[in-house]
């Protein structure tokens, strides 16, 4: 082989990984999820945990995820088989593997409902039904979207096609190329949207809300009555939301490792997806909420919040129309690649120890996870009844709930215990590859120590134990 070729393939392997990657980590999440949770949460002070929790927890487990994968090179439930058997750790570690493949599942039920929405809007914005909404009309158009059954299991199915499809076929590279163009264009759309939110929303009011710090919100929640309660739940969601925007804790990052060449750095790698993802969500929350306050909104609206505040922009500003329909286009998209990795596990594990063809194994899959979806979809509807909740949480909230503040910290927690305790030290040490071995023990402490107890620290508090 010629050097020439040979730097093309590594250039492209490198390029496969980093695409995935981002791909999977930017979507829902930092979009719709991230603007929502810190409405509800009260803003600066939960976006203070959650950025620790990026740095102290997320980005030290994204790099144990990947290098698991990179080294195991198959789904996640045999690598993690694999590599315990090699350290001579018991073979329980699969259950990590297993864990992931349920989340996965949880997860898509709810999220493919969540894109369906934003399929939906792309309709409303071809059709003009954004100009000139103002608060009350904008929450009445998502309101009518809602309340639908028909509407919302429609678009869930259509969103759960196109995931399935992608799967089956293979063609995730053709998907991910595409969004190499898109993705740039959906920042410069929040660019633009960030400088509408300066000019004609509330920016100062919005920017205080996002980043003063006033620490007693960590440790209460208001309802819409005004009413607190302290509690400890931010620091647990704000700890989930980590997890969920990078995309870990559940083995699809560490499916992804395996696409990644040996030389390429995983800790670049990781800093660059994190950086990456981080910027999405704050520059979501800095266009949304100017537009939030200016509109006489609540901040604490729900899951609806995106959906409400937005449009009321693309109704009001010159080629609204045009954008409107243009950031729901992308919003798609980049939930698209998102949710592809959401199945990959399940899909992996499939081929290899069931023996089914790719096609068939995805549209198991998609099938499962779109008859879960249903459920989601009945919950802003048919099953919003108090008949059909739980501790106050209607279905698709307690998939949330379970999924993302619960099963995704304790896979996370133990990729980092596998990584940091059971595997030894030469493992990491050789797929880091890290220059400066400052740092890399710098890594392995936090993996080993910080991380965990951070973890662990979370959970205790959330159930009142500290
Ligand atoms: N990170 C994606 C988002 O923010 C969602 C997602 C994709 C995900 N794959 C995941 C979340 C795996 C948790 C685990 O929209």
């Amino acid at each position: 082989m010629s050097e020439k070729t040979l730097v093309h393939n590594q250039w492209s392997s490198r390029m496969a990984f980093m695409l995935a990657a981002i791909g999977s980590a930017v979507g829902l999440g930092n979009i719709w999820k991230f603007p929502y949770i810190t409405g509800e949460y009260g803003g600066g002070a939960f976006v203070l945990v959650y950025l620790v929790c990026i740095l102290m927890i997320g980005m030290p487990v994204m790099m144990a995820e990947i290098l698991l994968g990179r080294r195991g090179r198959r789904s996640p439930i045999n690598t993690m088989r694999e590599l315990a058997a090699t350290a001579g750790a018991s073979r329980l570690w699969g259950v990590v593997g297993w864990g992931g493949v349920v989340t996965g599942f949880l997860i898509l039920s709810f999220y493919s409902v969540v894109a369906g929405w934003a399929l939906a809007y792309v309709i409303e914005g071809v059709a003009g039904a954004f100009k000139g909404l103002d608060g009350e009309s904008a929450g009445a158009l998502f309101g009518e979207l809602t309340a639908s059954p028909g509407r919302l299991v429609f678009w869930h199915s259509v969103f759960m096609l196109m995931t399935t499809v992608v799967v089956a076929n293979g063609v995730r590279s053709g998907l991910e190329r595409l969004v190499t163009w898109l993705m740039p264009l959906l920042f410069v759309l929040l660019a633009v949207l960030v400088g509408y939110a300066m000019a004609a929303g509330d920016f100062s009011h919005g920017v205080h809300f996002l980043f003063d710090i006033d620490f007693s919100r960590v440790f209460t929640v208001c309802d819409e009555a005004g009413q607190c309660r302290f509690t400890a739940e931010p620091s647990l969601v704000a700890m989930g939301h980590a997890f969920f925007t990078l995309s870990l804790g559940m083995g699809a990052i560490m499916v992804y490792g395996s696409y990644m060449p040996h030389d390429a750095s995983i800790a670049g790698s990781t800093v660059m997806i994190a950086v990456a993802d981080t910027l999405v969500a704050l520059m979501a929350g800095l266009a949304i909420f100017p537009l939030v306050f200016a509109n006489g909104l609540e901040p604490a609206a729900g899951p609806g919040l995106v959906f409400v505040s937005l449009p009321i922009a693309f109704g009001a500003m010159p080629g609204g129309q045009l954008f409107g329909t243009l950031f729901f286009v992308l919003l798609v998209f980049a939930a698209w690649s998102s949710s592809i990795s959401l199945v990959e596990p399940a899909v992996a594990w499939l081929t290899e120890n069931r023996d089914l063809p790719r096609a068939r194994a995805a549209w198991l899959v998609g099938g499962l996870a779109w008859l879960l979806g249903i459920g989601s979809a009945l919950s802003f509807n048919l099953w919003s009844g108090e008949k059909y909740q739980l501790f106050g949480k209607t279905l698709f909230d307690i998939k949330d709930f379970l999924a993302t503040n619960i099963m995704l910290p304790l896979g996370g927690l133990a990729i980092a215990l596998f990584t940091g305790w059971a595997v030894g030290r030469r493992l990491p040490e050789g797929e880091l590859a890290m220059r400066s071995p400052v740092l890399f023990g710098a890594w392995r402490f936090t993996v080993r120590y910080i991380s965990p107890a951070g973890i662990v620290l979370i959970f205790l508090n959330a159930i009142g134990l500290v």
